[in-house]
């Protein structure tokens, strides 16, 4: 009976490895970037928030592997969708100008990502040139004021 079960299992681990969604991770060409204050700010950006938001990725191995590439993969469009910095003017929805306050919630980048990407992490040291490298780059989103604001 165990065997059985285990044997159910890993016929069902192999199956769904031919699921399409999340197989061969592509990664959609560079159209345009943001002008960047500075090259640290850039660089902070890919160590810490591009493998979700550009068309960068890096794939890691276990990232084809489902069901971890359908989560993967998930995350990618969701967050590229959002806010994509290699389609900076291209994309309707951009929204560099809230990366700030999601920064400083702790939302981004995420706990998860971070278990991974330990080189995510940013001190606070980091923090602070980053968050002055993305406001001089993005501004800042004002949410509580009245839409007001169509300057992007
Ligand atoms: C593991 C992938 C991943 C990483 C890494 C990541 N993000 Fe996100 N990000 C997402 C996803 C998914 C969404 C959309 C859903 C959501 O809001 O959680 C998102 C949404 C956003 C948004 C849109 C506003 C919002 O609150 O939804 C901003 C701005 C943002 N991220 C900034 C950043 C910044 C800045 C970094 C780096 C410090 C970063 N993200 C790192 C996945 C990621």
């Amino acid at each position: 009976m165990r065997y059985k079960i285990i044997g159910a299992i890993f016929i069902c681990i192999i199956a769904i490895q031919f699921v399409p969604y999340g197989r061969g991770h592509v990664n959609p060409p560079v159209i345009a970037e943001p002008q960047w204050d500075s090259t640290k700010t850039r660089e902070l950006f890919f160590r810490s928030c591009g493998d979700c938001h550009s068309n960068e990725t890096t794939w890691p191995g276990y990232s084809n592997i489902a069901p971890i590439s359908w989560l993967v993969q998930y995350d990618v469009n969701q967050g590229r969708k959002e806010f994509n910095v290699s389609m900076w003017g291209v994309q309707r929805e951009n929204e560099g100008d809230e990366s700030i306050e999601t920064i400083e919630k702790g939302e981004m980048p995420p706990w998860f990502y971070i278990i991974s990407h330990p080189e995510a992490r940013l001190s606070e040291d980091d923090k602070k040139v980053f968050i002055k490298g993305l406001l001089a780059t993005f501004g800042k989103g004002d949410e509580d004021d009245e839409h007001e604001d169509d300057s992007d």
